[in-house]
């Protein structure tokens, strides 16, 4: 196991397969035109496991296939089950906007995905439009109608916007009751391509947690060791829900994470604007204990707490302007994998 200058160990791995996506949600991909990386450069299953055979042999044992929209990727159920087969990769989990889900749920779980999560932010078909510029919500009602019975203890992602969603955080909740889906509440995050932020748009989670209590009566804190990101918490009659308060109350000081770009740019925080390139290093026929010799010494060297240190920053705006995030894709939230 390394260890990175604040006693954090590598352990997490955010796969991002594709930087493509099929909705445009305004928090995400707000702009009709993107820059897409090159074909060329987008690795090959065969490349993602080996170096996804180094993260494990550094330490990493949890997984997380994420995109742009991971299903877009084509035989993803290889990759899934190819890295399932690995006993090092303890929990091998996907986030997916669930459009494409109903017609490759089963497939995924015959492959081996352990877990799913899925983003919803309404259940209002003209809210789900405005949001997302399409009027896909009963697709990926009918994904989570499929996938629930397959893969246990489902979650479901909302982020929060003042003025969009707010008042449906009890719809929701009752909505993951149905599903036994766990709902995590997302504070709106200032990253990437979230170019329309603002502070006043986010909801605290002292906020949420207020309008749920009026609705239900008191709510508890789980007490738990560590569920980062998210706190979860119970209404009266036990149900369980978790809030992620990366804008409010980050999450770094226990942040265990990094990201791996389709294109093979390594990322030790969300909010990095840089990442490691391993796609040059594995193509040009570097040897594995070199590969990992260069993951561990970017490792070790991490100082990274983008979250917090956005906490401190006054005047707080939208983290990338509009045309450095125009000249290059990776800044973007959907490139580096949400
Ligand atoms: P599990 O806890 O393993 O279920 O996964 P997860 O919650 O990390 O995965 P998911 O893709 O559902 O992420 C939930 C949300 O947490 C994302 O939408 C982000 O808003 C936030 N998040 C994920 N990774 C990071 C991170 O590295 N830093 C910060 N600040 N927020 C993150
Ligand atoms: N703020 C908070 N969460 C975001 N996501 C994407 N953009 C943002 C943002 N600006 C989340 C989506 C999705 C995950 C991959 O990233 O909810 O669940
Ligand atoms: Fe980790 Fe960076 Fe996110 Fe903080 S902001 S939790 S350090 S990835």
């Amino acid at each position: 196991m390394i260890l990175d200058q604040f006693e954090r160990p590598l352990r997490n791995l955010r796969l991002s397969v594709t930087d493509r996506c099929n909705l445009r949600c305004s928090y995400c991909m707000p702009e009709p035109e993107y820059v897409w990386l090159p074909r060329a450069d987008i690795l090959q299953f065969e490349e993602i496991e080996r170096l996804v055979d180094i993260f494990v042999e550094l330490g990493v044992d949890k997984v997380r296939l994420t995109g742009g929209e991971p299903l877009l990727r084509r035989d993803l159920p290889l990759l899934v089950a190819a890295l399932a087969a690995r006993p090092g990769v303890r929990d091998l989990a996907m986030t997916t906007n669930g459009v494409l889900l109903a017609q490759h749920a089963a497939e995924l779980a015959q492959a081996g995905l352990h877990r799913v999560t899925v983003s919803l932010d309404t259940l209002r078909p003209e809210r789900f439009e405005g949001l997302t510029r399409t009027a896909e919500l009963p697709r990926v009602l009918d994904g989570i109608a499929a996938a629930a019975p397959l893969f246990g203890g489902l979650k479901i992602d909302t982020v929060v916007i003042r003025g969009v969603n707010d008042d449906e955080l009890a719809d929701l909740v009752e909505f993951g009751r149905r599903y036994r889906a766990e709902v995590r509440f997302i504070e709106y995050m200032d990253v990437g391509g979230a170019t329309h932020w603002s502070m006043d748009r986010v909801v605290s989670c002292r906020d949420m947690l207020d309008s749920l209590e009026r609705r239900y009566g008191p709510i508890a804190p789980i007490a738990e060791a560590s569920s980062a990101p998210a706190e979860r918490f119970q209404l009266p009659d036990g149900t369980a829900f978790g809030i992620i308060s990366s804008t409010t109350r980050p999450f770094c000081q226990q942040c265990d994470r990094s990201r791996l770009t389709a294109d093979g740019l390594w990322y030790l925080c969300l909010y990095a604007t840089r990442g490691l390139d391993l796609r040059g290093p594995l193509r040009a026929g570097t040897p594995a204990p070199e590969l990992a010799g260069l993951i561990r010494s970017a490792w070790t060297a991490r100082r990274d707490r983008g979250a917090e240190d956005r906490l401190t920053t006054r005047d707080r705006a939208p983290l990338i302007p509009l045309d450095t995030l125009r000249r290059d894709p990776h800044l973007e939230m959907h490139t580096r994998g949400g």
